[in-house]
């Protein structure tokens, strides 16, 4: 045996780990039981159909997603007339940028997340700060560094656009009366908009904001079309091997032993749960703040906005009855909840580079890198813990996120700006 230690000694230092791994890890013959059980609750067949949304009674109309695809490609709803919801979340990268932080009419402060599998998502936003996706909407609109643009604005170009006033008026009704002018208004603008809001009837205010609401509405029933399709990650826990799991014709042995690692010793699947490899939930996991800016507060910050949110499933632009706003009145709140952003989907995580709340981390390997150190956190702490992965540990778990990758089944005319006829 001593002879074997040294054998290996000398041969790990001369070839990497591989040899050290080979002769002294031990090998799993087979997924046990609970393994299975786990590896079946990730798999895409045991995604259940959407979430219905009381608070939007249009959510699953063909017709509102219609209109919503008619708007999400529409540049007219920015202030620069350039900037649409496409602009960002951009179908080719799975409805991500690209870029560290966003960037609209002006670089904004936080980083593009997917938007595949959305509606599933009780909240939105890294801080959960609305709880909606129609509400959540609304939000990039009017946002200096998004849209730009504004409620009364937005509203006009629904009553002055045949297409829209049109459709609108088939799901919501005929459109209710409001002002063409003052040229801009919203009460969340600069003192000019501010003003010119306040010069309007409550009425007006009512009707605009309903109006808004709506546009809303439809941009959420188009974003429930997007949903993932089946990887070769799927593929192969659908058709786990009855025995030897180092070898499958669907993933590498590689694969396979990254895939181990996400579901033992690397605990990811503590958070990264469930069919799209998320629980939905806040968790601190010490990721640096943001250059430039105070560490982010994250969940904490984000329920409060929720709770005060003027569109929230409690509002009266809300479809919903009180008793269905369980999530918003229930929410979970506590300090443990400072610098927690909400867990991201892995799903086609190879496509969404770069990552975290800030695009604050490049690459997959620093990711991982990131993960096995567990640095403490700027607020609060961090709640995963250093994992002493070995380099070659770290090839292993990237290669196995690398299988979760698929074109989307979302039917392709969701994918590309509708035809204007
Ligand atoms: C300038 C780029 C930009 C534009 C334009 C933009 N978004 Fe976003 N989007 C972002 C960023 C950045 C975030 C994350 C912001 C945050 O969490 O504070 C985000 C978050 C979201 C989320 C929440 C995702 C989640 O995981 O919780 C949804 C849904 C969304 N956007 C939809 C839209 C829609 C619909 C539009 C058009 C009305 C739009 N976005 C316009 C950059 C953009
Ligand atoms: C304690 C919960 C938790 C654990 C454990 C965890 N994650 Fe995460 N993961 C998160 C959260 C929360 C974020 C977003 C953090 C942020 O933006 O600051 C995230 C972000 C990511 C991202 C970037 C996603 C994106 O779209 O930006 C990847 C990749 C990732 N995690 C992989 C892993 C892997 C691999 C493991 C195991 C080694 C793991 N995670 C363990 C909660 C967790």
């Amino acid at each position: 045996m001593k002879k074997l230690m040294a054998l290996g000694l000398l041969s790990a230092s001369l070839t990497g780990y591989m040899w050290w791994n080979f002769i002294f890890a031990p090998v799993q013959a087979n997924w046990t039981q609970n393994q299975r059980q786990l590896l079946d609750s990730l798999s895409l067949t045991k995604l259940p159909d959407l979430p219905v949304d009381p608070s939007n009674n249009v959510a699953d109309l063909e017709e509102a997603a219609e209109l919503g695809h008619l708007l999400y490609f529409d540049s007219r709803l920015s202030g620069n007339s350039s900037v649409s919801c496409a602009s960002c979340h951009r179908p080719e990268l799975m409805f991500t940028d690209g870029l560290p932080l966003a960037v609209g009419t002006d670089v904004g402060t936080r980083h593009t997340p997917s938007l595949v599998g959305i509606a599933y998502s009780p909240w939105f936003y890294w801080d959960g700060r609305k709880d909606s996706q129609w509400a959540q909407a609304l939000s990039p609109l009017e946002a200096r560094h998004e849209h730009n643009t504004d409620r009364l604005q937005a509203a006009r170009l629904i009553a002055e656009e045949e297409i829209y006033l049109n459709r609108y008026s088939a799901l919501f009704g005929k459109l209710p009366p409001f002002p063409l002018a003052p040229l801009s208004a919203t009460p969340t603008g600069d003192e000019a908009q501010k003003s010119a809001w306040s010069s309007l009837s409550p009425t007006q205010k009512e009707s605009i904001n309903v109006v808004f609401a709506n546009i809303g509405k439809a941009l959420a029933a188009y974003q429930r079309k997007l949903l993932p399709g089946r990887s070769r990650f799927d593929e192969y826990i659908d058709n786990i091997p009855e025995t030897n799991i180092t070898e499958s014709e669907l993933l590498t042995a590689s694969e396979i032993a990254g895939l181990t690692i996400f579901i033992e010793d690397g605990e990811c699947v503590t958070c990264h749960n469930g069919p799209l490899l998320t629980n939905h939930e806040f968790h601190n996991t010490g990721v640096l703040a943001i250059t430039g800016q105070l560490p982010s507060m994250g969940r904490y910050d984000g329920i409060r906005i929720a709770r005060k949110d003027p569109f929230n499933c409690l509002s009266k632009y809300s479809d919903a009855d009180d008793r269905d706003c369980m999530e918003l009145r229930f929410a979970r709140d506590s300090n443990e909840l400072v610098g927690a952003q909400k867990t991201p989907t892995l799903r086609n995580i190879a496509d969404t580079a770069p990552y975290m709340h800030g695009g604050q981390i490049s690459t997959l390997d620093e990711v991982i890198s990131h993960y096995n150190e567990a640095p403490p956190s700027m607020l609060s702490h961090n709640e995963a813990k250093p994992l002493g992965l070995r380099p070659i540990q770290i090839q292993q778990l990237k290669a196995f996120l690398l299988t979760l990758s698929a074109p989307l089944t979302t039917d392709p005319k969701w994918l590309t700006p509708p035809p204007i006829d």
